[in-house]
């Protein structure tokens, strides 16, 4: 995004979970903030060094340590790519519970502490169903050694789910369990076009009662980010007219049979009530995997002019376009937002995860302009405040929506994060030494 720029004098390679020990008992003794770091790829700045932090990065620990091909539980060190893990338990016929455009180079670690959601977050759920357990190092250097491998434990507080999406401020996650669900053979994926946003939720609607346990996503892109990504792919698009709104439905079952005489009558019904305007099924894998380019490259052809203004929003479905809508509009008034290079932004896009009522708006830039940010921000925030969303629904805090949790948290449950995180990693304050040595000046 050419955004963050980092500065670092000393980056450290673990290979073990001693030397993760060693390195934060070592610093907090010293009081020098470190900052973990995984396959670098969040959106939100969280692993960059601001200052002059540490930065611990876990690519050398990247282990898978067994698999339980009976009870799908995968043990693996938190510094294995995604793609990796997801390419072991495959072989075995099962698959790792998350997927997302960055997982050639994300960490499964980085996954977790960022509780990533991604592409089959409607299927699989969140990572706090699926991580059974994890080791992490605190900032002091002790070993929580929670690596349960189990579904079900109720024996006191689930410590684990804090790390989780903690964006690595109380701890660096060093290793992993993972329950992996068994996966599917048949696998179909529709492309559809859409006339409107209304059209849009129907063809939810319908997807749900005509597929519904073999629903696996239900994503949604608007006509601006497919002309964006066609210009920089240069590709012919999988429909041949351009329409106002498309969804790309997956399914995901055992009867390639049962599941194609479902998707198809799925097809007749949305075509037939004129809920969708036109449509293609892949026919094959390489199909299935060009029909999820279209949307996985979203995010990457939208920063190819020079950069994006980022929104990762919840907001409940009715009124999930709607934001995208107004801030086109009001980009358009302050004068900031044309076809010529005279104006700095190109385009307001929406996209991202229908299936679960998670929007990514990104007002795509030729430069950023203190103006364009002043037009966006607190609108964007005020707007999702108004209607109870999320300002982040699922990349995080980090450096950039720092500053903006209490539009989505009330005071009194950000001063128990608050109060969490001094437990944890403690800053003293009152002219005491300050520690508070993991990943400073992000998140809370
Ligand atoms: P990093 O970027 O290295 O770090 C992210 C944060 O986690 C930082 O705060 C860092 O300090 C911390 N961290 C990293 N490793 C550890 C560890 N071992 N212990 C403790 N803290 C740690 N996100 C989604 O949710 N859904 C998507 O669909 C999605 N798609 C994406 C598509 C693209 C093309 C890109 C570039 C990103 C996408 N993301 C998405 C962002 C997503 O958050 C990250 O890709 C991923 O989860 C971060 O993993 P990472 O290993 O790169 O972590
Ligand atoms: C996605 O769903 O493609 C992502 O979360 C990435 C993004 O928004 O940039
Ligand atoms: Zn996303």
């Amino acid at each position: 995004m050419h955004k963050y720029r980092g500065q670092c004098r000393l980056v450290l390679k673990p290979a073990s979970t001693d030397e993760v020990s060693r390195i934060l008992r070592y610093c907090n003794d010293e009081m020098l903030a470190v900052v973990p770091q995984g396959g670098n790829t969040g959106l939100v700045g969280g692993s960059v060094p601001v200052f002059d932090e540490i930065v611990v990065n876990m690519s050398r620990m990247n282990k898978i340590h067994s698999f339980d091909d009976v009870g799908g539980c995968l043990v693996l060190d938190a510094g294995c790519i995604l793609e990796v893990a997801d390419q072991f338990v495959a072989e075995r016929g099962y698959v790792f519970p998350l997927d997302l455009g960055a997982k050639g180079s994300c960490h499964v670690g980085g996954n977790v502490a960022t509780n990533a959601g991604g592409l089959r977050f409607l299927r699989y759920g969140s990572l706090h169903g699926s991580v059974l357990g994890m080791e992490v190092v605190l900032p002091d250097g002790t070993v929580l050694d929670d690596m349960c491998t189990l579904r079900k434990n109720n024996t006191g507080y689930d410590l684990k789910q804090l790390f989780i999406g903690a964006e690595g401020t109380i701890g660096i996650i060093t290793k992993l369990s993972v329950l992996c669900p068994q996966r599917s053979p048949a696998v179909n994926v529709a492309f559809l076009g859409l006339s409107s946003y209304q059209k849009a939720q129907q063809a939810f609607r319908e997807a749900k009662a005509h597929l519904s346990e073999i629903l696996s996503a239900f994503e949604l892109m608007d006509a601006k980010s497919q002309q964006l990504v066609r210009a920089v792919r240069k590709e012919k698009h999988p429909l041949d007219d351009e329409h106002p709104f498309y969804c790309l439905i997956e399914t995901s079952g055992s009867n390639g049979e049962h599941d194609y005489a479902k998707l198809e009558a799925f097809l007749e019904s949305v075509m037939s009530n004129d809920v969708v305007s036109d449509g293609i099924v892949a026919q094959d894998a390489s199909q299935i995997k060009s029909l999820w380019t279209w949307r996985e490259s979203v995010p990457e052809c939208i920063g190819h002019w020079g950069g994006v203004y980022k929104y990762d929003v919840s907001i409940p479905l009715s009124d999930m376009y709607t934001i995208v809508d107004d801030v086109k509009a009001r980009l358009t008034e302050a004068g900031l937002l044309g076809e010529t290079d005279e104006y700095p932004v190109l385009g307001a896009v929406g996209y991202g995860h229908m299936g679960d009522s998670n929007l990514h708006l990104n007002v795509a830039v030729r430069r950023y302009d203190k103006k364009v940010e002043q037009a966006l921000e607190p609108f964007v925030y005020e707007w999702i405040e108004k209607r109870k969303g999320s300002i982040s629904a699922e990349h995080g805090l980090g450096l950039a929506k720092k500053n903006f949790i209490k539009y989505s948290r009330n005071d009194t449950t950000v001063g128990l994060m608050k109060q969490i995180k001094h437990l944890y990693d403690p800053a003293l304050g009152g002219g005491l030494p300050q520690n508070g040595i993991m990943n400073p000046y992000k998140y809370i």
